[in-house]
């Protein structure tokens, strides 16, 4: 049997997201954001489902972090959502809004669980979008107003920032499929809209620092390992194409202040108009990268690859393939300086089913968790600085444009009754976090 024992002071959490937790999407003064408005809009979430209620987190926190207790928790990764605290995203503030996050982070405090927060989690205020959202540069200068306004008023309990979750994911699954909210389908807007995030994220990490010196700033980026399908050199120059489209396009702006050529080339006429000034701007040093990581694309040069024979695939269509993990935190490790990583998030949706005896077996979830935790730990002995790892989710709760139909939980959450049961995967989850080791 192999033990893998983890740092003393390794930040086991988990991760939610406001609109997909929250509910109360209209109540005390919120302003509606983009994901309200498009899931009010038939047709855009698989059964029309909405985030109006979700798992009712902003009536229930006190129950839901009594949970995390129970689970043992040492961090929380959560986000704010803009349109609770700034209705229309600039000016005017509601104080219930900043009373809700105000009351969470004490109770949270109270629990001694690190807050971990997210100011952009896709639920853009309606109101900026109304301007034109991302791709208009004024909405860049409004979430750095923002991000000062929020560390003003919480940066006494919450160390850890991020400026943006996946900007990939607002980029395309926003702008270019038109999957998400605010639904694009426009690569002019969309590579425009990927600029304007991180002209955002530069702006905010200054107005971070800004507001408070001793908070850490950082961003969240899914990074998806891509692998080649053979040793073929078409695959593997495909595999690094594709990598560079979805990954570097990202990375190498942030953390060696340029775009890869490679990544605009296939963007040639969409390329987004880039200030003076711009890149320097976005390169600014963070003191932690937040890294998520679901799955991995094979790729080939001749065909579209759908799925690998012999592999094990979550609901969601995603391969499960853990040694990728280490690959990608080792080949991002060698290619950047980079400041300490956190796993943002990782996890898995699988069909779970309540069993007689009330409770919910779910090894497929469990298996996938033990496997990334010890590829974590082989890539940390590799050399990279691994600090936490936030598993996703602590809810089941609303998966974007497949609403309530994909499970991601350690806890499961009845939408009917809003009763949480912690599911196996839960359980196995808080003896990881007691004992800070895994055996296999
Ligand atoms: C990530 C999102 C998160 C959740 C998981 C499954 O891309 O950041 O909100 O939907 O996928």
């Amino acid at each position: 049997m192999t033990t893998y024992t983890f740092p003393h002071n390794f930040l086991w959490g988990a991760a939610t997201a406001a609109y997909q937790i929250e509910g109360a999407w209209n109540e005390d003064g919120k302003g509606e954001s983009i994901w309200d408005r498009f899931s009010h809009t038939p047709g855009k979430v698989t059964d029309g489902d909405t985030g109006d209620v979700a798992c009712d987190h902003y009536h229930r926190y006190p129950e839901d972090i009594a949970l995390m207790r129970q689970l043992g928790l040492k961090a929380y990764r959560f986000s704010t959502a803009w349109a609770r605290d700034m209705p229309s995203g600039r000016g005017r503030i509601n104080p219930k809004g900043l009373d809700f996050y105000d009351h969470l982070l004490d109770a949270l405090c109270a629990a001694n669980i690190e807050p971990f927060l997210t100011l952009y989690h896709w639920d853009l205020p309606q109101a900026l979008q109304g301007e034109g959202g991302w791709e208009n540069r004024n909405t860049c200068y409004a979430f750095a107003d923002y991000a000062a306004l929020m560390v003003k008023r919480l940066g006494d309990r919450v160390k850890y920032w991020t400026t943006f979750n996946e900007p990939s994911v607002v980029t395309f699954d926003g702008n270019l499929t038109g999957e998400h909210a605010p639904g694009n389908k426009d690569p002019k807007v969309a590579y425009q809209v990927a600029h304007n995030l991180m002209v955002a994220h530069g702006l905010a990490v200054q107005a971070i620092r800004g507001a408070n010196s001793n908070v850490d700033a950082g961003i969240v980026l899914n990074l998806w390992m891509a692998d080649p399908a053979t040793d073929s050199p078409e695959d593997v120059a495909a595999a690094e194409a594709a990598w560079d489209r979805n990954e570097t396009l990202f990375l190498d702006p942030i953390f060696k202040g340029h775009y890869p050529p490679s990544a605009y080339e296939v963007v040639s006429e969409n390329m987004p108009k880039v200030h003076d000034g711009d890149m320097a701007l976005i390169a600014q040093e963070l003191d932690f990268l937040g890294v998520n990581f679901y799955s991995r694309n094979v790729i080939s040069a001749t065909q579209k690859i759908d799925k690998i024979p012999g592999s094990e695939y979550t609901e969601m269509g995603w391969e499960v393939c853990a040694p990728a993990l280490r690959r990608m935190l080792v080949k991002i490790n060698n290619n950047y300086s980079l400041p300490p990583i956190y796993i943002t998030e990782n996890g898995s949706s699988f069909k779970d089913e309540v069993s007689a005896d009330g409770k919910v077996h779910d090894p497929c979830r469990l298996g996938y968790l033990k496997n990334h935790f010890i590829q974590t730990h082989l890539a940390m002995q590799d050399g990279v600085d691994v600090r936490g790892y936030m598993v996703w989710s602590l809810f089941d709760n609303f998966e974007w444009g497949h609403g309530f139909s994909k499970r991601f939980g350690l806890v499961r959450v009845d939408y009917e009754t809003q009763k949480r049961t912690v599911k196996d995967s839960g359980e196995w989850y808080a003896d990881v976090i007691r004992a800070n080791q895994i055996h296999e």
